[in-house]
Formats: C-alpha cells, structure tokens, sequence
C-alpha cells in the first residue's frame, strides 16, 4: 500500500481527495446502499458507498431508472447517511434531473447535498456532459463520471448492452472517459464494457476508475448489494454472488410460518410475565 492509498484514521469520513489520492493504490472497495440498516452494516468495509439510482429497480420494483425522482434520492440519501460515518456518500442524479444544462446540474445536485448531506453525486457522463462537469466541479460540488452501459440511456440503447466490443464503439467509450477526466470528475465508475478497453481506459486516465462489469485492473470494484448478495433470481453476467440471501430469507419465513401455524412461536422466552412485585 502507498503513502497515499492508505485509509484514513478511524472517525474521520472519507473525502473526495482521499479517494482522488488512491489512483494506482489499494483497490476502492464500493458497493450501493439505499438505508440506514444495510449502510451500518457495509460502512466498516467500504471506501464508498453509492445510493445509486438502481434503488429504482433494486427496492421500488421499477423496470428501469428513469422513472427515480430527485425526491426518491434524497429520501435515501439521508437514510444512508444515518448509518454511515466512515465511507465517503455519492449520491446519484437521476434522469432528467441534470441533462438539460449545467445550471440546472448545479441546483439539483447543491439541493441533494445540502438536505442529504452526500460526499459527492455521480452522473452518467456521456461526452454531452462535459461541460455540466466542468461547471459543477468549478463550483466545489465532487463529481464522479459514469460511463459505458449508462442504465439511464437503456431505453434509447434499445436495452442494457455492453459497450466498447466494436471499434467505434470504443472509440466512444474512451472519448467518455476523457472528456469526464478532463472536465473535473474525481473518479470514474466503469459500467459494462470490454475487460481490455476497461484497462486500457484506467492506464490511460488521472483519476480512479470504478468498474462493474469492466476489469479487475480498474482502481476498484462497486456491485450492487443485492446482486452480490444473491436477492434475485436472475444477475448480469458481471454479478459475482457472495450469498443467497433469498433462499436463506425464505428459509427463515418458512420456520416463522410453521411456527405460528403450530403455535410454537412465540415460546414463554418471547412473552412478557407479570411483575412479582406487584400487588
Ligand atoms: O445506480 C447504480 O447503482 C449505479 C452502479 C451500478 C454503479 O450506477
């Protein structure tokens, strides 16, 4: 580990500059996080955590991130910051809430900010979005990119596909990742493209690159929780599962169904008794 990679000492939160300073360093260990109880719990083993957009589909059921409101953000935004208080908090914007100019970016992302009280936003930084970077970073918001498979450009991709596996296609994916580099982002998030252009874009640039679905040479890894944690039948290609949450969960259901039924729970362990004293 470098001078520079090392974690801050214990009780001071992780910034922008600290997770800046890692480039090249100990891997970034990130994940998503949409409340207070899973942010307690994965705070202690992240250098980040996102509340990323994906809580759309991943806790409201939606189809795809373009229906998640400025509002849905911050509610979870402030939720993530009550249970978290040593990896740094991004806070993702969600569509339509910083395409239209930067202006726009800037007041949106101040407010998320200010009520939620977030490290750092992330948006995904197609080239367009170089100058809404450029102006945000220039008024002291900490700005991470995201790009290759941006979710929120699904629908007019025609799905969620990998990027950077023709030539021109590359070409797209490594003018993206300079255009956010040179504009201000102080790390880039790396979705869904060719291990080897993933490489290539992380020799290439000054800032930490974040992969999902890109190359284990990016500066660190970010999955979503609950892919990682088995939650759903079906994962992206890129999932690595770490547990199977929902068949240990419908395990445990199983017992508490049985147990009512036959009325072994609640045991004299779990009900309340009369006090002796009283009379
Ligand atoms: O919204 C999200 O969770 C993300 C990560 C997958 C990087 O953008």
């Amino acid at each position: 580990m470098s001078a520079q990679s090392k974690a801050p000492t214990k009780g001071r939160r992780i910034t922008a500059p600290d997770i800046r300073a890692r480039k090249g360093g100990e891997p970034l260990v990130c994940l998503t996080a949409y409340d207070a109880p899973m942010a307690r719990i994965l705070d202690p083993h992240c250098d980040l955590l996102l509340v990323g957009d994906s809580v759309g589909m991943v806790v409201h059921g939606l189809d795809s991130t373009v229906g998640v409101t400025l509002d849905m953000m911050i509610l979870h935004g402030q939720a993530v910051m009550r249970g978290a208080n040593r990896a740094l908090v991004a806070v993702d914007m969600p569509f339509g809430s910083y395409e239209q100019s930067p202006e726009q970016a800037f007041a949106n992302a101040a407010r998320v900010m200010a009520e939620t009280g977030c490290q750092a936003i992330k948006i995904e930084s197609g080239t367009y979005a170089a100058d809404t970077i450029r102006f945000m970073a220039a008024r002291s918001i900490p700005v991470i990119g995201h790009i290759g498979l941006r979710p929120q450009a699904a629908l007019a991709d025609g799905g969620f596909k990998a990027k950077g596996r023709t030539q021109a296609e590359r070409q797209r994916v490594i003018d993206e990742a300079l255009a956010t580099a040179q504009a201000g982002a102080f790390a880039i998030v790396i979705e869904g493209v060719a291990e080897d252009l993933a490489r290539e874009i992380t020799e290439t640039v000054d800032v930490p690159t974040i992969g999902i679905g890109a190359s284990a040479a990016c500066d660190g890894q970010i999955l979503v929780t609950q892919d990682m944690l088995g939650v759903f039948d079906w994962t992206p290609k890129f999932v690595k599962r770490y547990d199977n949450m929902a068949e240990r969960t419908d395990a445990a259901v199983s017992q508490f169904a049985r147990e009512v039924r036959d009325r072994s729970f609640p045991s004299q362990r779990e009900v309340y008794t009369m006090k002796r004293s009283d009379g």
